[in-house]
């Protein structure tokens, strides 16, 4: 039988039964009694210990080789395996000269070296395990929406209705014209942004989850079901692929363990934007940009608030109506004019999430775009208003900063096979 790693490992009956298991070599051993290898392909972070007698002279087969043995699965003798395969034929499929191969064995290669090689990085443990983790994310993402999560309203439970996504920004806009006819939608796919930043939480293609919510007056309503995704999520995919997570903890972001389970188990904090500034004024150390009312809050500012807030996620309103889109919703308060506003701040990336109640009110939509000299371009947002208009808000995650914060990578490079920046078109 054909096995994949996986199914090796996890076989229950043993011993001796005839397989054939096809994957790269992760390292080599030879010893006067017997040759070990270490096999891997992809479906298990754990390699598959194969055995073969030395005195076959097994040509090329060097760490990185495509092999395929045909052997007996047997218990193993050691502690660390169940199984291992007692090889009776080893052919190399593909040869990999060790010389020229980026990664050597048994070597830990930097993720800034590592990502130099996007085509061949995806051999290296913590790429396998990173994009493990990313399809069990993205899973977890869409369950939450159409299944798990049941906003509850008056009438009773929901779910989220999926709808597509197109190139652009944001799908916001068009995800308002279908919450106009579904209450309750999400989408989920790639954004495109012309960035040009390299910092470590930037790209100029990533991808986004986003979610809108019809018949809500309230911020808090939004608030809840960004902290509730946050948490589903995240424990799906640390009981999804426990051991790619564990990877992460142990080889890239050793403190990251505790701070996510502080992110897990507490309430998630709140603060207005007014209250931020405040706390930042009187923060001791001193800002490349000076805190003041009315100015943005840039990622120094956001790390310093998640600091201070024990390192649990913390959601800021209420910003000024003159940092904010047009489509926010007007707080209408007098001197210090907010909108109805929202950013989630967390740990290692800051802003994750950004969302809004909408302004559903025609003649403030209309006053806000006459203003901007947008009326003509938004004449069909503004029918949106006039026709069944509700109170409605949503929100924006962006999947590579959620993946950061869950992993504590620290650049956005690594969390994407194939980042794509300014100046950068190595594949
Ligand atoms: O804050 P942003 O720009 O919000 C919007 O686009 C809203 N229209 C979303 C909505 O309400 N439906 O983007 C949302 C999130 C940010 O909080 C951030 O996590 C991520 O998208 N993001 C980026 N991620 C990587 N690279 C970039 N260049 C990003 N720009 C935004
Ligand atoms: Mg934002």
């Amino acid at each position: 039988a054909r096995l994949k790693v996986r199914e090796a490992l996890e076989a229950r009956e043993l011993p001796g039964a005839d397989v054939k298991v096809q994957g790269w070599v992760r390292s080599v051993r030879s010893q006067k009694e017997v040759l070990f290898l270490h096999l891997n392909d992809g479906s298990s972070l754990e390699s598959l210990q194969v055995v073969a007698d030395p005195s076959l002279e097994y040509r090329d087969l060097t760490f990185g080789s495509a092999v395929e043995v045909q052997g007996k699965l047997l218990k193993s003798l050691h502690q660390k395996q169940n199984v291992e395969l007692k090889a009776e034929n080893i052919r190399v499929v593909g040869p990999c000269d060790a010389l020229m191969f980026p990664f050597k064995l048994r070597e830990k290669h930097p993720l800034e070296y590592t990502r130099q090689f996007p085509h061949l990085r995806c051999r290296t443990n913590t790429l396998r395990s990173l994009l493990r983790v990313r399809s069990e994310a993205t899973a977890a993402i869409h369950s939450f929406f159409q299944t798990a999560n049941k906003v509850k309203e008056h009438e009773g439970e929901s779910h989220f209705f999926k709808v597509p996504a197109f190139l652009t920004v944001s799908g916001q806009l068009h995800l308002e014209v279908m919450a106009g006819a579904f209450t309750q939608v999400f989408t989920f796919g790639p954004t495109f942004r012309a960035e040009n930043s390299q910092s470590r939480r930037h790209l100029a293609e990533f991808y986004m989850v986003e979610a809108e919510v019809s018949f809500t007056e309230s911020l808090q309503d939004i608030m809840q079901v960004i902290e509730d995704l946050f948490k589903t999520a995240t424990s799906t995919v640390l009981s999804r692929c426990p051991h790619e997570v564990e990877f992460f903890y142990k080889y890239i972001a050793p403190a990251q363990k505790g701070r996510l389970e502080r992110m897990l188990k507490n309430k998630f904090l709140t603060l207005s934007y007014t209250e931020a500034v405040e706390i930042l004024k009187r923060a001791p150390q001193t800002f490349t940009f000076k805190p003041e009312w009315g100015q943005d809050l840039q990622t120094e500012h956001e790390k310093y608030l998640v600091t201070h807030c024990g390192e649990v996620p913390v959601f800021v309103i209420d910003y000024p109506y003159d940092l904010k889109p047009f489509y926010m919703r007007d707080n209408d308060d007098g001197p210090q004019h907010t909108v109805a506003a929202v950013d989630l701040l967390v740990p290692e990336v800051g802003e994750l999430c950004g969302g809004s109640l909408r302004e559903e009110r025609l003649h403030f939509l209309q006053s806000r775009l006459q203003r901007l000299g947008l009326s003509d371009t938004y004449q069909w947002y503004l029918d949106l208003r006039k026709f069944g208009s509700v109170p409605h808000g949503g929100f924006g995650m962006g999947f590579e900063r959620y993946l950061q914060c869950i992993l504590g990578v620290s650049n956005i490079k690594d969390v994407m096979p194939f980042p794509r920046f300014p100046h950068s078109c190595l594949l």
